[in-house]
C-alpha cells in the first residue's frame, strides 16, 4: 500500500468534486469458477483499490461528498472462516491502514443507503461491470436489476476520471516495477522459443515470471504463431521454423499496477526478408508514434500518422495504391491495421474500460464508429501524467480479405490478388509503455530489444 496520506487525500479531492450526497464505491467478491468454494484469482476493484488501497473481499465503501465522513463496511471472518483461511486482519484494522476511521457491518449498509435515500440524498456509484455487484446494487437500492446500470452516476464516473488518469510519481514508479518485470517476460520467451515447443510452454513460462515477481497477470496471455487474431488466446499449437511469433503479455504488481507490451519475433534465428520487410513498416509506425508524443498533442493525430506510416509501406510494398492520405481518411489502411494505436493504463491495462473509453479516453467527445477508429480507445489530448501504450501492427486476416474483397469494397486502393497470397502470413507488433512529460515523452520500464538486428541478437542466444 502507498502511505495513509496517499489515500485521505484521493478520498477528499473525491468528495470535493461530487456536489451532493454519498459516494458508494462497491468492493469486489470472490468470483466462483465451478463452484462456489473453487475460485478465480482474486481482484479487488480498481477504484476501490485506488482510493482505499484494500485488497479484500466483501468490502463496500461510503465517502459522505458533504462531510467527508467514510466509512468502510464489510464483516471479520467468523471461526469457520478461519478454520479454513487462516486469521485476517480485522475490518478495522485494514481500514485503519487505509487511515478510515468508522467501520461498520455489511449488514448495515442497505440501512445507510436506504436513510440516505429517504432524505432525497443522491447515491453516487460507479457503473457495475460485474453480475454480483449489479445484484447487490439492486438488493440495496430496491431497484430491478436491469435498471442499476442506468442509475450509475456520470458526474462520480468523471470525479473518478479526472483523478485516476493523472500518474502520480509513487504511482509511476509502480507501474515501472510492473513494466520491468513485463519486459522480463518478453526477454524470457525471445531466449527459451524454439521450433518444437507449443505456444503453452511459453505462456506458462511469462505467467511464472510475473507470478515470482510478487505478482499476477494484467490480462490473460497472448502467445501465438497466429498474431494475426488480435486477442488469441488460444496456445495449443507448435512452432514451426519459418514462422513468427507474437507474445502481448504484461504483469501486474501485488499493488494492482499493470504493465502491457507485445513482442514480435521469429520462431527460427532470423526474419526471412519478407517478414522483415512487414516488421520494419509496423515498426517505423511505432517510432513515428513515439516521436509525436507530448502534451498538448490529440492522441487521434498521432494513431493517424502510424496509420499513415503504414499505408505508405504497404503500398510500397505492391498491396495498396492510390493516395496516401485519401486511403486513411477512408479507412482503406484498416485492412492491415484494424485496432487503435494504444490505450491508458494504471490499475487496469486498459485503464478504467468499466467506467467508458468515451470519459477517460476522449473527454466525452463521441468516439468514430469508422472500422479501426472505432477501435481506438484513446483519442484525447495528451497531458503529463497520462500513461499509455504504443502497439501498432501489421494483420494479414483472411476473413477480413474475403468480407472486404467479396463487397468489392475499396477495390480500387486495394490490390487484392497479392493480397490473397499473403493470407497465411500471419501478424505482428511491437508495443511498449510510455509517461506523458512535461515537455516529452518517457519510455517506462528497461528497454526490450526491438530493431530487427536487435531481436535477432536475442534470438541468436535462444540457440546457443
Ligand atoms: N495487450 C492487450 C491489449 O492491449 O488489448
Ligand atoms: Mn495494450
Amino acid at each position: 500500500m502507498f502511505s495513509i496520506d496517499t489515500y485521505i487525500s484521493r478520498r477528499t479531492q473525491l468528495a470535493a468534486s461530487v456536489e451532493k450526497g454519498i459516494i458508494l464505491l462497491m468492493g469486489n467478491d470472490e468470483s466462483p469458477m465451478n463452484y462456489t468454494d473453487n475460485t478465480y484469482h482474486y481482484r479487488q476493484d480498481s477504484s476501490f483499490l485506488y482510493f482505499t488501497g484494500i485488497s479484500h473481499p466483501g468490502l463496500a465503501l461510503i465517502i459522505d461528498a458533504e462531510t467527508n465522513n467514510v466509512t468502510l463496511f464489510g464483516d471479520d471472518y467468523t471461526i469457520d472462516d478461519i478454520v479454513w483461511m487462516g486469521v485476517q486482519p480485522t475490518i478495522a484494522s485494514r481500514a485503519a491502514k487505509s487511515g478510515i476511521k468508522s467501520t461498520a457491518p455489511a449488514a448495515s449498509l442497505k440501512t445507510v443507503l436506504q436513510s440516505a435515500v429517504s432524505q432525497g440524498r443522491p447515491v453516487h456509484y460507479l457503473p457495475p461491470y460485474r453480475a454480483a455487484n449489479r445484484e447487490k446494487l439492486s438488493a440495496l437500492l430496491n431497484t430491478s436489476v436491469h435498471e442499476i446500470p442506468n442509475g450509475a452516476s456520470l458526474e462520480l464516473v468523471k470525479a473518478v476520471v479526472n483523478q485516476r488518469n493523472y500518474k502520480s510519481d509513487e504511482e509511476i514508479v509502480e507501474i515501472e516495477r510492473a513494466v520491468n518485470t513485463t519486459v522480463e517476460m518478453h526477454q524470457a520467451a525471445m531466449r527459451m522459443a524454439r521450433p518444437g515447443m507449443t505456444e503453452s510452454q511459453i505462456a506458462a513460462e511469462v505467467t511464472r515470471i510475473a507470478q515470482a515477481a510478487g505478482g499476477q497477470l494484467s490480462f490473460p496471455v497472448i502467445a501465438t504463431i497466429n498474431g494475426q487474431t488480435l486477442h488469441n488466446h488460444y496456445h495449443g499449437n507448435t512452432l514451426e521454423e519459418g514462422k513468427l511469433f507474437l507474445l502481448d503479455c504484461g504483469a501486474e504488481t501485488a499493488m494492482g499496477y499493470a504493465g502491457d507490451m507485445s513482442s514480435t519475433f521469429p520462431v527460427g534465428k532470423t526474419f526471412t526478408e519478407e517478414q522483415k520487410t512487414f516488421y520494419n513498416i509496423a515498426l517505423a509506425a511505432h517510432n513515428k508514434a513515439i516521436s509525436m508524443l507530448r502534451p498538448g498533442i490529440a492522441f487521434r493525430d498521432v494513431h493517424l500518422e502510424a496509420c499513415r506510416t503504414i499505408a505508405q509501406g504497404m503500398k510500397d510494398e505492391g498491396f495498396l495504391k492510390g493516395n496516401v492520405d485519401d486511403m486513411v481518411d477512408l479507412g482503406v489502411h484498416a485492412m492491415f491495421f484494424p485496432c487503435g494505436l494504444g490505450h491508458m493504463m494504471g490499475l487496469d491495462v486498459h485503464d478504467m474500460e468499466d467506467l467508458g473509453e468515451v470519459w477517460v479516453g476522449y473527454d466525452g467527445e463521441p468516439k468514430s464508429t469508422m472500422f479501426g477508429l472505432k477501435s481506438l480507445r484513446l483519442g484525447r489530448k495528451l497531458e503529463p501524467g497520462f500513461v499509455l501504450t504504443i502497439e501498432p501492427g501489421i494483420y494479414f486476416i483472411p476473413d477480413l480479405m474475403k468480407k472486404w474483397h467479396d463487397e468489392n469494397r475499396f477495390k480500387e486502393f486495394i490490390n487484392y490478388d497479392k493480397l490473397f497470397r499473403y493470407k497465411d502470413f500471419g501478424g505482428m507488433r511491437n508495443e511498449e509503455d510510455f509517461l506523458i512529460t512535461e515537455d516529452g515523452a518517457r519510455l517506462l520500464g528497461k528497454p526490450l530489444a526491438k530493431s530487427v538486428n536487435e531481436v535477432e541478437e536475442e534470438r541468436r542466444k535462444a540457440f546457443e
